[in-house]
C-alpha cells in the first residue's frame, strides 16, 4: 500500500451533527451549524468531515433509525443547506463523508408501515425479516437472538386473524432497538434502493460513506439459534462479534461489492465500514479490492493505557488489512464509546494519556479518525438520569447508562449555558468544566490540548518523515513503547510506565506533554526525526 488516494492517509473528522453547533436556537445542531464552522475545522488540518445521519428520523436513536434515507430532517436543515455544505466544505479544501445505514431502517419507514398493515407472506413484509413464533400460539420469539442494544431481537407484529380481526402474530427481527427492523437482503427490492440512495448522495458531491455495522445486513439462512451462549449474543455496540450468527455472515461481501460497484463510477470517493470483527483474516475480507476502501478497527480504542496492549492493537489493526492490501485506520474516540480522557482515568492525568495516545495515533500510517470535542480534550460529562436519551438506557433495564455522555455539545466560546454551541437550551446539558475547554480559549493557548492536536496535524502533513507504510518496532524499557515509520526516520515513543525513561535519538519534532530533559515522562509521547 502506497499513498495514492487521499482516504489512504486522511484524518477524518467526525461531526456528531447533534452536538456540534446549532444555527437555529433549538438545542439541536444542525448542517447550518456545520457550515458556519468550517473556517475552523480548516484551521485544524483535517482532511475530510464524516457527518453522521442528518436523515428523517423520528430519532430514536438519533438518526440511526432512518425513515427516509434520500432527505434531511427538518432539525438538521435541507437538501438546500446540504448542498452549500458539500460546496463550501470543498472550497475549504475539506471532503465530506455521510454515514450510511444499511442494515435497518426506522419503524417510520413507509416500507415498515406498509408491511405491518400487510399479511404475512406478503411483498411488504419480505422487505423486512417477519416470523411466526416458537410456541403453540407462535407466543415466543423465533430464535434466541438478543439485541445489541439489550432485550430480544425480536418484536411482537399484529396480523389480521381468521375473524378479520388484528391480533398479536408474525414476530420482526431488530438487531438493534424494536424501532430499527432489519432488512432482508436477499430482497432485490433492498439492494436496489440502496443503489439508489448511493447515488443520490453521490450525484449531489459527496466523497464518500461511513458504512454503519458493515458486518450486519446478510443473515444465515434459516436464523439459526446462537449457540455461542444462553444469552444469545454479545450485548454492545463495538463488541467483537466472532462466532455469532447475527453478524459478520459470509453474503455480506456481495453487499459491499454492489457499494463498491457503484463508488467505482465515482472517482476518488470512498466508503469506510463500522467494522467489529475480532478475527484479523475476516477482517480483511471487508477491505479487499473489490469491497470497502477503508474499515475501522476499534482496537486501538478499546486497548487500556499499557504499552503492551497499544503495541498489540497496533500489530493487529496492521495485520489485518495487510492480507487485503488496504491501509489502516486508527481511531480512539466515536459517538460509541466513553472519551478517552475518562477511559484513561479522568482528570488532568486522563488529558495527559489522552494526548499521548493521539500522538502515538497520528505517527501511524494509515487513515485517522478524529471525533469532534477530541481535539478539545473533552472528558466524559456526568449526566442525570433524568436526562440520558440513549436508548440503550431505557432497552436494557436501565443496567447500562448508555453513550449520551460522549455526545455532549461541544463547547465553542465563552461561559454562557450554551458556550456558544446554542443560543438555546442544549439537547443534553453541557457540564460547566466545558467552560474552561471552549475551542475560543484553546486556540489562545499554545499548551492546550487543541494547539498540540493542530500542531501534530499539521506535521503529519507538511513534514518529510511522515512516510511510510509499515511500522518497525525499537526495543523500548519495561511499559514504554517505540516505533519507527517503515522506510522514514519519523519515531514516536510512549510511556505508559510510572518512570521518566531515555527518549530514544533524534532531534525531538513535538511532545504531549513537558519534557524533562532528555527522559520521557509518564503518560507522554514524543515524536523524533
Ligand atoms: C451505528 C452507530 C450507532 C448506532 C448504531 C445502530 O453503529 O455508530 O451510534 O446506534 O449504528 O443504528
Amino acid at each position: 500500500m502506497s499513498s495514492v488516494h487521499w482516504w489512504q492517509n486522511a484524518v477524518v473528522y467526525q461531526v456528531y451533527v447533534r452536538s456540534f453547533s446549532d444555527s437555529d436556537g433549538d438545542g439541536v445542531g444542525d448542517l447550518e451549524g456545520v457550515r458556519s464552522r468550517l473556517g475552523y475545522l480548516e484551521l485544524l488540518g483535517v482532511d475530510a468531515l464524516w457527518l453522521t445521519p442528518f436523515f428523517t428520523s423520528p430519532m430514536a436513536d438519533h438518526g440511526y433509525d432512518v425513515a427516509d434515507p434520500r432527505s434531511v430532517d427538518p432539525v438538521f436543515g435541507d437538501l438546500r443547506t446540504f448542498d452549500a455544505l458539500v460546496t463550501d466544505a470543498h472550497e475549504h479544501g475539506l471532503r465530506v463523508m455521510i454515514d450510511l445505514v444499511p442494515n435497518h431502517t426506522s419503524t417510520e419507514h413507509e416500507w415498515f408501515r406498509a408491511a405491518l398493515d400487510s399479511v404475512p407472506g406478503s411483498p411488504e413484509r419480505a422487505r423486512y425479516h417477519f416470523r411466526r413464533g416458537r410456541g403453540e400460539e407462535g407466543e415466543l420469539p423465533p430464535n434466541n437472538w438478543t439485541s445489541v442494544f439489550g432485550g430480544p431481537a425480536w418484536t411482537r407484529a399484529l396480523d389480521l386473524d381468521a375473524a378479520g380481526e388484528w391480533a398479536p402474530g408474525g414476530w420482526y427481527l431488530h438487531l438493534l432497538s424494536p424501532d430499527q427492523p432489519d432488512l432482508n437482503w436477499t430482497n432485490p427490492e433492498v439492494w436496489a434502493d440502496l443503489e439508489k440512495t448511493l447515488r443520490f448522495w453521490l450525484d449531489r458531491g459527496i466523497d464518500g460513506f461511513r458504512v454503519h455495522m458493515a458486518h450486519g445486513m446478510s443473515k444465515p439462512d434459516g436464523l439459526p439459534d446462537n449457540r455461542g451462549g444462553d444469552e444469545g449474543g454479545a450485548v454492545g455496540l463495538l463488541a467483537p462479534i466472532d462466532g455469532d450468527p447475527r453478524f459478520d455472515h459470509d453474503g455480506v461481501h456481495d453487499v459491499h461489492r454492489m457499494i463498491r460497484a457503484v463508488l467505482d463510477h465515482y472517482p476518488g470517493r470512498t466508503a469506510i465500514g463500522e467494522i467489529t470483527v475480532g478475527d484479523d483474516e475476516r477482517f480483511a475480507r471487508y477491505v479487499r479490492s473489490d469491497e470497502l476502501h477503508l474499515g475501522f478497527n476499534f482496537r486501538l480504542l478499546q486497548a487500556p493505557f499499557d504499552a503492551a496492549a497499544v503495541r498489540e492493537a497496533i500489530e493487529h489493526s496492521l495485520a489485518a488489512v495487510k492480507w487485503a492490501g488496504a491501509a489502516p485506520t486508527w481511531t480512539l474516540s466515536n459517538h460509541d464509546a466513553p472519551r478517552p480522557v475518562s477511559r484513561y482515568g479522568g482528570g488532568a492525568l486522563g488529558r495527559a494519556r489522552a494526548r499521548a495516545m493521539t500522538l502515538v495515533e497520528l505517527a501511524l500510517p494509515g487513515a485517522v479518525c478524529l471525533y469532534n470535542g477530541e481535539e478539545l480534550g473533552l472528558p466524559d460529562a456526568e449526566l442525570p438520569d433524568a436526562e440520558l436519551q440513549d436508548p440503550i438506557w431505557e432497552l436494557s433495564g436501565h443496567a447500562e447508562r448508555g453513550r449520551d455522555s460522549c455526545r455532549v455539545p461541544m463547547p465553542w466560546e465563552g461561559d454562557a449555558p450554551g458556550h456558544g454551541f446554542t443560543s438555546g437550551q442544549p439537547w443534553l446539558p453541557m457540564p460547566p468544566e466545558y467552560g474552561e475547554l471552549t475551542v475560543a480559549g484553546q486556540l489562545e493557548d499554545t499548551t492546550s490540548t487543541l494547539s498540540l492536536i493542530r500542531r501534530a496535524v499539521e506535521l503529519r502533513k507538511t513534514h518529510p518523515a511522515f512516510t511510510g507504510d509499515g511500522v518497525e518496532w525499537f526495543g523500548a524499557p519495561s511499559g514504554c513503547l517505540a516505533f519507527r515509520r517503515a522506510g522514514s526516520t519519523l519515531v514516536c515513543a510512549l510511556n505508559t510506565s510510572n518512570n521518566a525513561v531515555p527518549l530514544p535519538p533524534g532531534d525531538l519534532l513535538l511532545a504531549s506533554g513537558p519534557l524533562n530533559g532528555n527522559l520521557l515522562p509518564p503518560d507522554t509521547a514524543a515524536w523524533l526525526a
